[in-house]
């Protein structure tokens, strides 16, 4: 696998800081791109594509988890805002029929995939890896930004 060029560190304290990481992350991750998120639950993965939605000028408020419906897309100005959660499929060929490739290769979508580390086809396209981990208080959040 090529190895990830550059990394970025960032750190939040509340869930508005991390909404406001959102704005960095859609400066650091311009479209296209494929981008696998990665954190426990709760440490604010859905607050951060929340915070990404609304700096492209989507509508945050439809901004839920899309851990039971596998795909959910948000309309921002000149960007396409794709969330994706892959936990419930097990195999490649089921990811194959998710459609992601083909969003992957449109040019106007930043695509955001949960746990999309479980599977190598996924993590060789990954243009960037965002991990957020807890940090040593209760509301700090540790983000780990890597890409190539
Ligand atoms: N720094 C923080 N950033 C984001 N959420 C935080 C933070 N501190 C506390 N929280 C709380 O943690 C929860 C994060 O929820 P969510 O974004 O759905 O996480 P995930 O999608 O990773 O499961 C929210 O209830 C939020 O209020
Ligand atoms: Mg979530």
């Amino acid at each position: 696998m090529r190895e990830w060029t550059r990394e970025k560190r960032l750190r939040t304290r509340s869930e508005n800081g991390t909404l406001g990481l959102g704005e960095i992350m859609t400066e650091l991750l311009v479209a296209p791109k494929l981008v696998v998120l990665r954190g426990d639950l709760g440490m604010g993965k859905t607050t951060l594509v929340r915070g990404m939605a609304a700096a492209l000028g989507a509508d945050a408020s439809e901004v839920t988890s899309p851990t039971f419906t596998l795909v959910h897309e948000y309309r921002g100005r000149k960007t396409r805002l794709i969330h994706l959660d892959l936990y419930r499929l097990e195999n490649e060929a089921e990811v194959e029929t998710t459609g992601l490739w083909e969003m992957a290769d449109a040019g106007d979508a930043l695509v955001m995939v949960e746990w999309g580390e479980k599977f190598a086809s996924v993590m060789e396209r990954a243009d960037a890896v965002v991990s957020m981990e807890q940090g040593e208080v209760e509301n700090e959040r540790l983000l780990h930004v890597v890409w190539r």
